[in-house]
């Protein structure tokens, strides 16, 4: 090969080099790329600020026994089809995701789906759940049992909160009954 040959070929690749940068440029200026409005999958993450230390402050919540009076089941199944069920399923039998399957959880105990890799935070938690303390743990769940993994910033509206409470209380055969408002 002699030394006009190796020029060829050093122009050759100089040459597509230009051409790959310039079509790269004219592809920038004609497609404009612009950021989504909305994110296409919304995960729900934990609040901003959301700390331990703030967690450790008690919440005065009002009384849920009025508002589950009230409370509409089917705009709660609604709300916790949204809400949870990208974790949670709610049928009898029905498998565990993210978080355990929720059908005949109220009334029984913390933790109430066996083999499930609950935090120890919250199988140390006594008792059943008691339609309060659903509304405590709705309300926030990570001020509830500190360090959990159920990673949900809360429902905040305290009606929204009852209504997904008289829906988990539906998925049984033999739901506890409501408390005298
Ligand atoms: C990001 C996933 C995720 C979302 C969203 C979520 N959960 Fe959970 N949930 C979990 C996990 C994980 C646990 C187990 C928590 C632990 O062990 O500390 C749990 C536990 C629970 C428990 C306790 C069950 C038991 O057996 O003691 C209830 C009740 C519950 N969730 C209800 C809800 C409801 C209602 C919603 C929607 C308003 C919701 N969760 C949204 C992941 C989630």
């Amino acid at each position: 090969m002699d030394s006009m040959e190796v020029n060829k070929g050093i122009a050759a690749i100089l040459i597509a080099g230009i051409a790959f940068f310039i079509t790269g440029t004219i592809g920038t200026i004609l497609v404009h790329t612009k950021p989504l409005d909305k994110p296409v999958l919304a995960i729900a993450v934990q609040e901003h600020g959301d700390t331990g230390k703030e967690a450790a402050k008690p919440v005065a919540l009002p009384p849920v026994a009025p508002l589950l009076a009230k409370a509409d089941v089917a705009v709660g199944e609604s709300t916790a089809k949204k809400l949870c069920s990208q974790c949670h399923t709610f049928i009898e039998g029905g498998k565990n995701g993210v978080g355990p399957n929720l059908y005949e959880s109220v009334g029984q105990p913390h933790g109430h789906v066996p083999g499930f890799n609950y935090t120890a935070g919250l199988k140390a938690k006594e008792g059943p759940w008691t339609y309060e303390e659903l509304n405590t743990w709705l309300f926030k769940p990570n001020a509830y049992v500190t360090g959990t993994r159920m990673a949900f910033a809360g429902v905040k509206d305290d009606q929204s909160r009852a209504n997904i409470i008289a829906y988990l209380r539906s998925l049984s055969k033999n739901p506890v009954p409501l408390p005298a408002p």
